[in-house]
């Protein structure tokens, strides 16, 4: 019997790499799915592999730095499956570079995307949360979210501590309300994160690490399905994976 069997998943980021074989992983355990991000297309692509499985699926364009969008899309989530077990705050930026370049665009779009998009997300969700009785917030945070180091760009690494602390103080804000907060660390994945890199020697300095042999997106759906399968008693608070041979 899957293990997710009717529960609702809400996936942000799920256009490509972690979010969507997140979107994947967890239609395959039995939980509807609600995918978001601002790619229709990917989105569609990928709704009708998870309903040729068998799933359940809802798409969603969403672009989470405008806060009624993200309250608009649990919303949706809600009308279309009535209720909101799991949050996957997944969408994220990782524009690398370092300060003294006038990258301040680059600057808000992470804090936009990474650290106020998941708080408006995740406002939407608890009042949902605490109407049911219960729910899973799950924060894709990373390495640079633990350590900071020349090569992760103090920015984005301070963009990912930042979802560190608010994963902590949810955790303890929640706990009474039966809301579990999970945080996950990613070492570097094989995904499309990097390709928006605009800073030369950021993706110079980062060129080392890409040549390991990194992780799939896969290796973090299945370490999220492991998180979010474990009795209500139990909250994995903070998974951190490196690829094998990442020394950092
Ligand atoms: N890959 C790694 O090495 C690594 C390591 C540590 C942590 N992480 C974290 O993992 C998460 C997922 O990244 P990934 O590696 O899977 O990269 P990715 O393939 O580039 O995926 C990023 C996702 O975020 C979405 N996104 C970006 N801006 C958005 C916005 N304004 N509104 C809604 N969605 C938005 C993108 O969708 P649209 O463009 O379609 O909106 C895309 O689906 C990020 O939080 C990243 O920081 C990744």
């Amino acid at each position: 019997m899957p293990k997710l069997d009717g529960k609702v998943a809400v996936i942000t980021g799920a256009s490509s790499g972690i979010g969507e074989a997140t979107a994947e992983a967890l239609a395959a355990e039995g939980a509807s799915v609600v995918v978001a991000a601002r790619r229709e297309d990917r989105l569609a692509d990928l709704s009708n592999r998870i309903e040729e499985g068998g799933g359940r699926v809802l798409a969603a364009s969403c672009d989470v730095t405008d806060e009624g969008q993200a309250h608009g899309l649990i919303r949706k989530a809600e009308e279309e499956f009535g209720r909101v077990d799991i949050l996957v705050n997944n969408a994220g930026v990782m524009l690398l570079s370092s300060v003294g370049k006038g990258l301040s665009d680059e600057w808000r779009r992470m804090f936009d995307v990474n650290v106020l998009g998941l708080l408006y997300t995740t406002d939407a969700a608890i009042e949902t949360m605490k109407r049911q009785g219960g729910g899973h917030l799950v924060n894709i945070s990373s390495v640079a979210g633990r350590k900071v180091t020349r090569d992760s760009s103090g920015v984005y690494a301070g963009s990912k501590f930042a979802v560190g602390a608010i994963s902590e103080g949810l955790r303890q804000e929640l706990l009474q309300d039966n809301i579990r907060v999970t945080i996950v660390e990613p070492g570097a994945v094989a995904t499309e994160l990097a390709d928006h890199i605009t800073d030369e020697d950021a993706r110079e300095s980062l060129g080392g690490l890409l040549n390991l042999e990194i992780l799939q997106a896969e290796d973090i759906a299945n370490a999220i399905v492991y998180a979010v399968t474990q009795p209500e008693r139990v909250s994995v608070n903070e998974i951190l994976i490196r690829p094998t041979q990442q020394p950092v």
